[in-house]
């Protein structure tokens, strides 16, 4: 149990059982693995965490996402512990078990649109998009794959060829994954065309047409995978038409339609997924973070018959689907709907939206204020004339945030965007509390 319920800080950090611990980590750990903030979790509460030196922190973070039902949520761990106590592991492969299939269930019922679904189970972000690709692949025959500009779908061969930022993602690990073609996103604040969305006419959603009838033959392509909302990229927020111009242009060029709702799915941006936004049936969604509550998780759902397409044995792997996992996502979902935790998103969203503008008022550092539901961000610029981008100041509020007990990850092609992924649970006055450290932060570093 955490004693408090805000943020209370007692050492700086890292404390002094954090400094050894650091250590050891610096010592038998390598530094591609990189590290936000310099201590060691204890133990979490809700959106509350709490370090090994007694520190109690708010978490804006989540754990990149993945704390939607907030941490140590109790009917979560009781159904983890039942399972714990009947079996760990079986292989879906070798002998079924029943939570895999309730759960293949569910998706069917909760992924956007009324065509019958099935479902894949694989262990993180990256694998299921992986699997979604070899699937749009078997079904369409075809072979190549769209994907956009500032993109962000994971760190193995083919989802970080799929990925955008080079540095640190790609950089010094070619050669990439051959037959991807990279398109321009709808990023109104950084507009390619320089035009103002108004009146744009979504010249983006027209760039696609034109390379599709110019540039690349849709006959080549199998699928184009697209984050309804960019996350890593910035939490960039195309207009609505961009989604469904992209979508009916796969339809007509026969290109599959992949959704990559890893980061926007289970209530984040104030609907279960960020697809339902638009009414749009994408072919494939995968999703994974917040699926099973920090257990690793994650899925591929499409129609049936695009799912069938593989040979027995053409897809899943040991691990894939973990019964404790399968068992946490059921019950995730479940709490999800009976709580509405999409609505707790959409007033999440509210209180930051407003804190943000007013903000925005008070510190030109703040450039764009954006975001759906409870996945909001800022951008930080220099000068907001130039845009140019305000990484060191953003790089000193993360510092500066955590020092005063409030977790921050950031984002963006250039590392100038702080954006909130905060768990769900996480009450008014927290939030406020959160609002105000971050404030505070972005005074002292403007
Ligand atoms: C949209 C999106 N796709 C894929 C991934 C990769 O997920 P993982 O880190 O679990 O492999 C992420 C992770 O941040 C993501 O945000």
């Amino acid at each position: 149990m955490i004693n408090s319920k805000r943020p209370h800080m007692i050492t700086t950090i890292p404390g002094p059982k954090a400094q050894v611990l650091l250590k050891l980590r610096e010592r038998y750990v390598p530094k591609g693995v990189s590290l936000n903030i310099p201590t060691f979790i204890n133990q979490g509460q809700g959106a509350l965490v709490e370090d090994v030196d007694g520190n109690i922190l708010l978490d804006f973070a989540g754990g990149i996402g993945v704390q939607n039902i907030g941490y140590s949520h109790p009917e979560i761990i009781e159904v983890i512990k039942s399972q714990a106590e009947k079996y760990l592991h079986s292989s879906i492969n070798v002998i079924s078990y029943d939570s895999y299939i309730y759960l293949a269930e569910k998706m069917d019922q909760i992924i956007p649109g009324d065509s019958q679904k099935k479902t894949m189970f694989a262990n993180s972000g990256a694998e299921s998009v992986e699997n979604a690709i070899k699937i749009a692949r078997r079904y369409t025959k075809k072979t190549d794959i769209i994907a956009f500009e500032g993109a962000f779908h994971g760190r193995t061969l083919l989802t970080m060829s799929l990925t955008s930022k080079v540095k640190p993602y790609k950089y010094g690990f070619t050669p990439l994954v051959g037959g991807i073609h990279k398109v321009p996103y709808a990023y109104c604040y950084r507009c390619e065309y320089g035009l103002k969305q108004e009146n744009c006419g979504i010249q983006c959603a027209e760039k696609l047409e034109q390379i599709l009838e110019t540039v690349l033959d849709p006959e080549d392509v199998a699928a184009l995978i697209m984050e309804p909302i960019q996350g890593e990229g910035g939490f960039v927020v195309p207009p609505d038409e961009f989604v469904s111009r992209v979508k009916k242009i796969c339809e007509k060029n026969n290109i599959l339609f992949i959704a990559d709702e890893i980061q926007t799915g289970f209530c984040r941006t104030g609907k279960m997924f960020a697809s339902d936004y638009w009414s749009i049936e994408p072919d494939i969604v995968t999703t994974a973070k917040s699926l099973a509550a920090g257990l690793p998780l994650s899925a591929v759902t499409a129609r049936k018959e695009i799912m069938e397409a593989p040979q027995a044995g053409g897809i899943g792997g040991t691990f894939s689907g973990n019964p404790l996992a399968c068992a946490a996502a059921i019950k995730v979902i479940e709490v999800m709907l009976k709580e509405d935790f999409a609505g707790k998103a959409q007033k999440i969203g509210e209180i930051c939206m407003k804190r943000f503008m007013e903000m925005k008022e008070k510190y030109s550092l703040i450039g764009d204020v954006r975001g759906k539901g409870a996945m909001v961000a800022i951008e930080l610029v220099k000068d907001r004339m130039t845009k140019k981008p305000a990484k060191e100041e953003t790089e000193k509020i993360l510092n500066e945030a955590y020092q005063k007990g409030l977790i921050l990850l950031s984002a963006g092609m250039f590392g100038n965007v702080i954006r909130i992924l905060v768990p769900l649970v996480v009450t008014e006055e927290q939030l406020n509390s959160g609002m105000d450290i971050l404030e505070e932060a972005i005074k002292i570093c403007q």
